[in-house]
């Protein structure tokens, strides 16, 4: 396919989507950008003359959509339009775990990309390129081609090629990661589409960091990234349990191992367990895929990075319980951050669910704040309505607070779980006074100067400090 590139369409207009495309807009000022999506509340949030209303938030995307939106950039839901005056079509869909059926737990449900692949054979027109920038199992390209092969052996006028552009932005550096990857990964069969896709990366990406292969390598080595980062994580949180035993410091560790160029320093902070909408979902796809084609061993391999992701969130809210007693019934528990890491508002398989769920099933009365997460959303993420009467009740509640302050006072408890940077100095004297005795301070991500708390009668336990 050789044709030059002036109209883009990206379906999907997610955390994927939205900033995936404001940093091609305005990368690409010659392109006409637009990011199409079925929910149209997604899609007002989008067009918000209010930027503190863009559906996610992402530093640096609020100037980014400032400027190109209205100009090259576009948020709509009218799919028909915008897929058939495209010559690129980004498929941004979400592939969450399938609920039910068969592979249910662990296969990717295909059911959106299978849902976009059909409106684009119905929609587009003449030659188009489709990427898949989606996280999808290995030779699901195969499944795409055939619907479009379908609707161009109908069609004679219409031809597609399909290219896998996965994408390793991390949420809370989405732009950055965006604007300078380690890498720009493109798997295809067809050379000309291939070099259409490397030329609008050439705006801005060096050509040394322009990786080219085939389909299948391009879909496995997404999956692939996303394991060997979540078996890190694994693999430190299960050496934070062992040093809290044996009176070693993890952080140390982490410094030590990763001094190796071998090990690298990156992902060895020990924490909460991993969270986010990718790595379990990918690690459990992974896992499908070996098991379907009889590789049952390697499969169980890769499950027990899951597993020891569960174990870390339950350790900690079981040792929260043992050391306020034994019970948090009827107690007053802070809660500080609640999305899946800093920098993000995104709460999905954020550790905060599982570790909120469990105290507040022990009886506990939770203070929920996070600088970025709303009451709706912690309200969705639990599955439970939140508090409004006093805190001496007998079942176990949540409420929202809307400053450290608030959620703090008079609790016996503060549990830290999100990194954010304001959870990093705080006023232990103050927080002190208004809390109850004994008041304690568990730090999930090891980030407070555990002697300055101290200092003030504060008991602290911190992730993998012995
Ligand atoms: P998301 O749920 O935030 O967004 C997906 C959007 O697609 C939704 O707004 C939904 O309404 C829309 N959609 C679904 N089917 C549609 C259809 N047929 N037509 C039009 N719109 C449709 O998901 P996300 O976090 O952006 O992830 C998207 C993909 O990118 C997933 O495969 C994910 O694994 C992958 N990924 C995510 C991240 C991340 O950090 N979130 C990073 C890299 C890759
Ligand atoms: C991850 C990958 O880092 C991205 O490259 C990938 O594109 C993305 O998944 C995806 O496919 O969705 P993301 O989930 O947004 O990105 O965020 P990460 O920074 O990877 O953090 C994931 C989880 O691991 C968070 O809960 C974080 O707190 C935790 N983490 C991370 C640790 O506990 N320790 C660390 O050292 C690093």
């Amino acid at each position: 396919m050789n044709k030059e590139i002036k109209n883009i369409c990206c379906i999907g207009a997610g955390y994927v989507g939205g900033p995936t495309m404001a940093v091609f807009a305005d990368k690409c000022p010659h392109l006409n950008i637009s990011v199409v999506d079925k929910n149209p509340q997604r899609v007002r949030d989008w067009n918000s003359n209010d930027f503190n209303k863009l559906p996610i938030y992402e530093k640096g995307l609020d100037k980014l959509i400032k400027k190109c939106r209205g100009k090259n950039l576009y948020f709509s839901c009218d799919l028909k339009k915008y897929i058939s005056e495209a010559d690129m079509i980004f498929i941004s869909v979400n592939t969450p775990t399938k609920t039910k059926g068969l592979g249910a737990g662990k296969a990717s449900d295909l059911k959106w990309v299978e849902s976009s692949s059909r409106e684009i054979a119905d929609y587009a027109k003449g030659e188009t390129i489709v990427v898949e920038k989606s996280t999808l199992p290995v030779r699901t390209a195969q499944t795409i081609k055939s619907i479009l092969d379908d609707s161009q052996s109908v069609n004679k006028d219409k031809k597609f090629t399909v290219l896998s552009n996965p994408e390793f932005l991390a949420e809370g550096s989405a732009i950055n990661d965006l604007e300078n990857p380690d890498r720009v990964l493109i798997g295809g069969d067809n050379l000309e589409s291939i070099k259409a896709l490397v030329n609008i990366y050439l705006n801005w990406i060096p050509e040394d960091k322009i990786l080219t292969t085939d389909l299948w390598s391009s879909e496995l080595s997404k999956l692939t990234a996303n394991a060997f980062l979540a078996q890190r994580i694994s693999s430190i949180n299960s050496i934070s349990a062992l040093c809290e035993r044996t009176g070693a410091n993890v952080k140390d560790v982490s410094l030590a191992i990763g001094a190796d160029r071998r090990i690298g320093k990156e992902f060895l902070n020990a924490g909460p367990g991993f969270g986010g909408s990718c790595f379990k979902k990918d690690i459990l796809n992974l896992v499908y895929i070996y098991d379907y084609y009889g590789l049952h061993l390697e499969a169980k391999y890769w499950e027990k990075v899951v597993e020891i992701n569960d174990w870390q969130k339950k350790r900690i809210s079981n040792l929260i319980i043992e050391k306020l007693y034994g019970t948090v019934s009827g107690k007053k528990i802070a809660i500080l951050g609640f999305s899946f890491k800093a920098n993000t508002n995104d709460t999905r398989e954020s550790p905060a669910i599982s570790i909120c769920k469990d105290l507040i099933n022990e009886g506990g009365n939770l203070s929920i704040y996070d600088p970025k997460v709303s009451q709706n959303q912690i309200k969705v993420a639990l599955n439970l309505p939140s508090r409004n009467t006093s805190f001496d009740e007998t079942e176990g509640n949540w409420d929202f607070a809307d400053s450290i302050s608030e959620a703090s006072s008079s609790s016996d408890a503060i549990v830290i779980i999100t990194e954010w940077d304001e959870f990093k100095q705080l006023n232990w004297k103050e927080i002190k006074s208004k809390m109850r005795s004994p008041a304690w301070i568990f730090d999930t991500r090891s980030i407070i100067n555990n002697k300055e708390a101290q200092k003030f009668g504060l008991k602290v336990w911190s992730v993998g400090q012995g």
